[in-house]
C-alpha cells in the first residue's frame, strides 16, 4: 500500500524542489551580485577593502573617492579584496569613500550595476597599529632598558617610507608589561618615546611584552602585544656582582690610602720626635 504512495508524493513534491534548486542556482548563473560584508583591512597604513561573496561569472570595480569625484582602483577583478594603499596615503586625515560594483564581465550593463558602499574610513582614525617588535633590550642590576622598533608605515613622504612615530608624533606611546620571570602579575610602565628605562624591584631576569597605544583614539587603540622577551637573570646577577665587587674594590683601595697616608704620618711623626729629641745633642 505504502509503495505507490511514494512515487506520486514525490512527483508532486518534484516541482517544489526544482522551484528551490532554481532559485537557488539562478543568481550564480552570470548576473552579477551585490556585494556584502565590506570591510577594511589597514594595519600601519595599509589598506585593503575585502568583501563577499566570491563572483561567479561576473567581475568587480572598486571605486574611491575624498569627497569629490569617484576614482576606480581596482578594474574587472574577480578577487573578493582590493589594495587601496596608494590612494589612502595621500592624505590620512581625510576621510575615503569607498563602494564595490557588480559588474557583468565585459563591463556592458544598461542600468545602474549593484554596488556596495564600504565604511567610511579615516586612515589616522582607523589603521590599526601593527604589532611592535622589540629592537633592543638590556638589563643591568636592577635597571631595566627597552628600545621599541620605530615601525615604518606605507605612508611615503618625498620617496622614504614615514616611521609610526613620523606620522602619530606624540600621540603615540608604548606600554611594557614586565613581570619577575617566576610570578605571574605583570606591571605596566608607559613611555612616549621608543625607549624605555625601568627601576626593577630585584637584580633578578624579567619578561616583558611591548605594546603600542593611541589614547586620543576611541577604537583600535592598541595594538597586540610584541613577541615576550626575557632579560638573562644571569647576565643582570653578573651585573649587580660586577657593582658590588666594583664597590668592595674601591672601599679596599681607599682604605689602604688612608692607612699609608696614617702610616706615613706616623713614621714623620716619630722621626720628627726623633729628631727633637736629638737636636739638642746635636747643638751641644
Ligand atoms: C557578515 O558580517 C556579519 C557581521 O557584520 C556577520 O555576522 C556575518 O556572519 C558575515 N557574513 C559572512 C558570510 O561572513
Ligand atoms: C555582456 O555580458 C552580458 C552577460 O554576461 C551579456 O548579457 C551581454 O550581452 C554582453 N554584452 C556584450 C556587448 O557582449
Ligand atoms: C639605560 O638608559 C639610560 C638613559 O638612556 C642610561 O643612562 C643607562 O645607562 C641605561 N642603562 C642600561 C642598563 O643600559
Ligand atoms: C620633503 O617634503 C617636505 C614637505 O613634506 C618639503 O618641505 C621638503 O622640501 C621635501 N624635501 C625634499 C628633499 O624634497
Ligand atoms: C633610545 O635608545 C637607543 C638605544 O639605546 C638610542 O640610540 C636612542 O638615542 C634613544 N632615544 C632616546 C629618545 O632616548
Amino acid at each position: 500500500m505504502a509503495i505507490p504512495v511514494r512515487p506520486r508524493l514525490l512527483a508532486a513534491l518534484a516541482p517544489t524542489f526544482l522551484g528551490c534548486l532554481l532559485v537557488q542556482v539562478a543568481p550564480a548563473a552570470g548576473t552579477p551580485q551585490k556585494a556584502f560584508n565590506l570591510t577594511w583591512n589597514s594595519i600601519n597604513f595599509k589598506t585593503i577593502l575585502e568583501w563577499k561573496p566570491k563572483p561567479m561569472d561576473y567581475a568587480y570595480n572598486v571605486e574611491i573617492s575624498s569627497g569629490s569625484k569617484w576614482k576606480i582602483k581596482c578594474f574587472l577583478i574577480t578577487d573578493t579584496e582590493c589594495d587601496l594603499t596608494d590612494e589612502t596615503v595621500q592624505d590620512v586625515h581625510l576621510t575615503y569613500q569607498a563602494r564595490v560594483l557588480s559588474v557583468p564581465r565585459n563591463n556592458t550593463y544598461l542600468e545602474e550595476p549593484p554596488f556596495a558602499n564600504a565604511p567610511d574610513f579615516l586612515p589616522y582614525r582607523d589603521t590599526k597599529l601593527g604589532k611592535p617588535v622589540i629592537q633592543h633590550f638590556k638589563q643591568v642590576g636592577k635597571e631595566l632598558n627597552v628600545t621599541v622598533e620605530d615601525s615604518p608605515t606605507a605612508v611615503r613622504r618625498n620617496g622614504t617610507f614615514l616611521t609610526l612615530r613620523d606620522v602619530f608624533g606624540k600621540d603615540l606611546s608604548y606600554t611594557l608589561h614586565y613581570q619577575k620571570e617566576s610570578s605571574s602579575r605583570a606591571k605596566p610602565a608607559n613611555t612616549n618615546t621608543n625607549n624605555f628605562t625601568i627601576p626593577l624591584e630585584q637584580a633578578k631576569g624579567y619578561c616583558f611584552t611591548v605594546q603600542a597605544v593611541i589614547r586620543s583614539r576611541k577604537d583600535n587603540q592598541q595594538s597586540s602585544q610584541s613577541n615576550m622577551e626575557c632579560s638573562d637573570e644571569w647576565d643582570s646577577i653578573m651585573g649587580e656582582t660586577l657593582i658590588i665587587v666594583g664597590a668592595v674594590v674601591f672601599v679596599v683601595i681607599i682604605f689602604f690610602i688612608l692607612l699609608s697616608v696614617y702610616l706615613c704620618k706616623c713614621k714623620k711623626g716619630r722621626a720628627g720626635q726623633q729628631r727633637k729629641e736629638n737636636s739638642p745633642l746635636r747643638s751641644a
